[in-house]
């Protein structure tokens, strides 16, 4: 017999056939004559009961289906007699695959601390709320390519390997295959990397932008969607040192188009998840944040605030707040001003442009005042900076005297500055975090607990 899956045999219950299905136990209770499973395979969020009699089995075999011990069942699809669920299988069969010691099973019991369970990495996925947010982050994902496939943007994979930086700011994981303790050094007794296995220093990505740049100069409108890498330390519950993000860059798009462009697609994702994640989305909203569905349909519902940077700064200067980090033109923002913006002064989602240029990379496009550039970050509730982005310099003399003004590495960057020498255009694009945009999805308070395995500042186990 054919395994059916937990959640397509809940979809359209085949009542009164045999079954076969396969998963681990989340409880079982009863008594000495019967025990009723709850048996769970990961397709869904929700439980298959499972009935079995024990003079049927065997003591033996019914004692070993423990709390996470996985199982085959076979058996006939019936109507429950019970409360909680519709259908039951009557077990005829039942194969262990797997036992679980109950001893020293950590999941025991319900209701582990969120730290707890980032100890437990490897099994907590199957916990309720780790299954429900990595079906979520798998649905995101696949929309994320739905939407920009069915707008004709093409997907380009930009190298993880790479000798610049694309945002300048030096938070780099070196990539070598040098022997760290015997490093060759040239006549200046610095690193010899002619010798190291590129022929040059290399690191991970922070970003596929500058790439693709070249994708969108010559395809029109390429989308990224991988893995990048940020050697900062910031221990904070938005960071992670190596995080997913998604870059789309367009030619002949300018700063309005990027805004209505990024707009539109974090709406398109929060509604593609209220239409497609009802169960995992109900479970996240009763059990981790009762806010949940109201703020999906709150922005989904509202258009965003779009205002510059020095506007924002006015508000922030006479709000009359006493800030953690100084407020002040010129000065970055935090998330405490950024979401003091979204959460308290407008309640809505807001997108801040034409930002100082001391505080944004050498690739924005430069204002007509000298001072600004036309950079956009979309603040969103509960997380502040979601979405960064900006329209980008075309013009090569403005280009590389902005990149010998912040002492950046001319040379490494020839192939970026040849765009603006070779049919040059107006061009944008931003960035999505993946994982910021999953706080925002489940309702989870730490960038930790939606990703699968986080790397954070001495970190990267499992
Ligand atoms: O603002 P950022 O640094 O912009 C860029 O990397 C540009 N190259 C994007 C572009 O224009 N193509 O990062 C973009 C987004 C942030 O808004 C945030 O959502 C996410 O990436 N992000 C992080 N997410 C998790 N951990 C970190 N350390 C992150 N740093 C940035
Ligand atoms: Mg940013």
């Amino acid at each position: 017999m054919k395994r059916i899956k937990i959640k397509e045999l809940l979809a359209s219950p085949p009542v009164g056939s045999d079954v076969l299905v396969k998963g681990w136990v989340r409880t079982r209770r009863g008594n000495k004559n019967i025990i009723f499973i709850a048996l769970n395979d990961g397709s869904t969020i929700r439980n298959i009961q499972i009935v079995a009699e024990t003079s049927r089995f065997g003591e033996d075999l019914i004692r070993d289906i423990t709390t996470g011990s996985c199982i085959a069942v076979t058996g006939r699809l019936v109507e429950s007699q019970g409360q909680g669920q519709d259908v039951e299988i009557a077990a005829a069969e039942i194969v262990i695959y797997g036992k679980c010691d109950p001893e020293t099973y950590p999941l025991q019991k319900k209701g582990h601390s969120m730290e707890f369970l980032r100890e437990i990495a490897h099994l907590r996925p199957r916990t309720n709320t780790f299954s429900a947010v990595l079906r979520m982050r798998h649905a995101m994902s696949f929309a994320i390519h739905k939407y920009f496939n069915d707008k004709g943007f093409y997907y380009l994979h930009t190298p993880i390997v790479t000798g610049s930086d694309a945002e300048g700011a030096g938070e780099m994981f070196h990539v070598t295959t040098f022997d760290l303790a015997n490093v060759p050094l040239d006549s200046n007794g610095n690193p010899d990397y002619s010798l190291d296995f590129f022929g040059k220093p290399a690191n991970l990505t922070v970003s596929g932008q500058l790439e693709g740049e070249l994708g969108a100069l010559a395809l029109g409108e390429i989308y990224t969607f991988g893995p990048t890498f940020r050697a900062e330390n910031s221990n904070t519950p938005r960071h992670l040192a190596e995080f997913w993000m998604i870059e789309p860059e367009m030619a002949f798009y300018d700063l309005n188009d990027n805004m209505d462009l990024a707009e539109d697609f974090i709406k398109y994702l929060i509604r593609y998840a209220l239409d497609n994640c009802s169960d995992d989305l109900e479970f996240l909203n009763n059990m981790i944040d009762k806010g949940l569905y109201e703020r999906l349909r709150f922005v989904v519902d509202n258009e965003f605030v779009r205002m510059t940077y020095t506007d924002a700064v006015r508000i922030l200067e006479s709000s009359g707040r006493k800030w953690e980090y100084p407020v002040g033109w010129g000065r970055d923002l935090q998330a405490e001003h950024e979401r003091f913006l979204v959460e308290e002064h407008f309640r809505k989602p807001v997108i801040l442009t034409d930002y100082p240029a001391e505080i944004k990379a050498f690739y924005m496009k430069q204002n007509d005042d000298g001072k600004t550039v036309r950079a956009m970050d979309v603040l969103f509730p509960g997380i502040g900076e979601i979405i960064g982005g900006s329209q980008r310099e075309e013009d090569y003399e403005k280009l590389i005297t902005r990149i010998r003004e912040m002492g950046l590495p001319e040379k490494d960057l020839w192939w970026y500055l040849e765009t603006r020498k070779f049919g040059t255009a107006p061009h944008s694009g931003f960035g999505l975090g993946l994982s910021r945009l999953m706080i925002f999805m489940t309702g989870m308070s730490n960038i930790r607990d939606v990703i699968p395995f986080p790397r954070t500042p001495k970190n990267a186990e499992f």
